[in-house]
C-alpha cells in the first residue's frame, strides 16, 4: 500500500510522513511533494489540501482528513468525485472538546471577564450568579463533539439544550431539531456554543438575525469553524450589548491575522484553534488504525458522508 501525505499550510509534511511509516510497517509513505508514479497512490492524508492537489491521484482509494472536520477537503472544487473521505476523531478529541466547552461556558456562568477586571481595579467586586440549574445553555450541532460537550454540561448542573439536524435523545439534554426547531432552541439559550459542521446550510449562522433571537447579554463561544460566524454581526451585537462576550476559538482566517479587531477586543476571548487539537502522537495512530483497517475492509468506522458535508 502508499500513502501520500500533505499539509501544505503548516510545513509539517516529512513529520507526518516519518511517524506514518514507522506505524505502518510495510507500507510506503511519501510526501505529495514527490509522490512517486500517481497512479501508485491508494491514500492520501492530507489537511487544507490546495484545489488540484488531489486529482493528479487516478486510484485515490480514500482520503484521509488529519482532524474531525472534511471541510477543508470539500472545499477543493476538483476533488476526485465518489472517494471516501476518512474523518479523524476519538475519545482524545472528545475529551479536549469537553475541556474547552466546559472551561469557558464556567467562565462566561460566573463571569469571569468582569471578576478579572474587577480584580485590575483592586476593586472588591462580588458577583453572584444563578446557579447552574438556573443558567441556560444550548450546543448547536450533536455529532461526536457537540453531544460529549452537551452531556458535559449537564453533568455539571445547566439547563442543557442541544439542536441537531435529525432529532436526537441525550440524557439530561433538552434536544430541537431542523430548521423548524431553531428558534425554540435560541429562545432563553443564554450561552451557546457552536458545535456544527461548516456546510452551505450552516455558513454564516452565527450572524445577527441569530443573535437577536437569543435573550439580552448571552454568551457566544464558537468552537467550530471561523466561517460559521459573520465577524461585523459579532462585533456589532458586542456593541450594541446583546451579545455580552464571546469566545472564539476558530477564524476566517488562520492565523488570526495581527490587525484583526478581535484580538483587542475586550468583550472577546481568542484561542488559537486549539480548543481540540489532537496530539500528532494519538492522531497518527488513529490515522495508520483507520489506513489499516480500510487496506483491509475497504472502510472503516469514521467515513464521512461527502454528500451531506460532514
Ligand atoms: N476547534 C477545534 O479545535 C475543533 C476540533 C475538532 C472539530 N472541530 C469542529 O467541530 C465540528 C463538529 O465536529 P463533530 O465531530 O462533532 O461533527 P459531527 O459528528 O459530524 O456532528 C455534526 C452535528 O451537527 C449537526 N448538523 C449538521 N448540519 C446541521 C444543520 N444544518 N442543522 C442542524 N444541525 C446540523 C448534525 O446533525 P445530525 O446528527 O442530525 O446529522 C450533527 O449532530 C467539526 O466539523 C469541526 O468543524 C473543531
Amino acid at each position: 500500500m502508499k500513502a501520500v501525505v500533505y499539509l501544505p499550510v503548516e510545513d509539517k509534511t516529512q513529520w507526518w510522513v516519518e511517524m506514518l511509516q514507522s506505524l505502518l510497517p510495510g507500507w510506503e509513505v511519501t510526501s505529495m511533494d514527490d509522490p512517486g508514479d500517481p497512479a501508485s497512490v491508494d491514500f492520501a492524508v492530507v489537511w487544507r489540501p490546495r484545489t488540484g492537489d488531489l486529482a493528479q491521484f487516478p486510484n485515490l482509494r480514500a482520503i484521509v482528513s488529519i482532524g474531525a472536520g472534511i471541510d477543508h477537503v470539500l472545499a477543493d472544487k476538483e476533488l476526485p468525485a465518489g472517494v471516501p473521505i476518512i474523518r479523524t476523531v476519538g475519545t482524545d478529541l472528545t475529551q479536549r472538546m469537553r475541556e474547552y466547552v466546559a472551561l469557558h461556558v464556567l467562565r462566561h456562568h460566573r463571569d469571569m471577564p468582569r471578576q478579572l477586571q474587577a480584580q485590575a481595579e483592586a476593586d472588591w467586586h462580588a458577583i453572584v450568579v444563578p446557579v447552574a440549574p438556573n443558567r441556560t445553555v444550548g450546543v448547536m450541532g450533536l455529532g461526536n463533539l457537540g453531544a460529549a460537550a452537551a452531556q458535559t454540561l449537564a453533568g455539571l448542573g445547566f439547563d442543557t439544550r442541544g439542536w441537531s439536524k435529525s432529532h436526537k435523545e441525550i440524557d439530561g439534554v433538552t434536544c430541537f431539531a431542523g430548521t423548524e426547531g431553531l428558534d425554540a432552541f435560541l429562545d432563553g439559550c443564554e450561552i451557546l456554543v457552536n458545535l456544527l459542521p461548516l456546510t452551505d446550510e450552516t455558513r454564516g449562522i452565527l450572524s445577527a438575525s441569530l443573535f437577536a433571537k437569543l435573550p439580552k447579554e448571552a454568551c457566544v463561544i464558537n468552537c467550530a469553524r471561523g466561517p460559521h460566524l459573520v465577524d461585523e454581526d459579532l462585533l456589532a451585537a458586542l456593541d450594541g450589548g446583546q451579545v455580552k462576550q464571546a469566545t472564539l476559538d476558530v477564524f476566517h482566517q488562520e492565523p488570526l491575522p495581527a490587525d484583526h479587531p478581535f484580538w483587542n477586543h475586550r468583550k472577546i476571548t481568542v484561542t488559537p484553534h486549539v480548543a481540540s487539537q489532537i496530539d500528532a502522537g494519538t492522531g497518527g495512530r488513529l490515522i495508520a488504525a483507520n489506513l489499516l483497517e480500510f487496506a483491509k475492509t475497504g472502510t472503516c468506522n469514521d467515513v464521512a458522508d461527502a454528500a451531506r458535508g460532514y
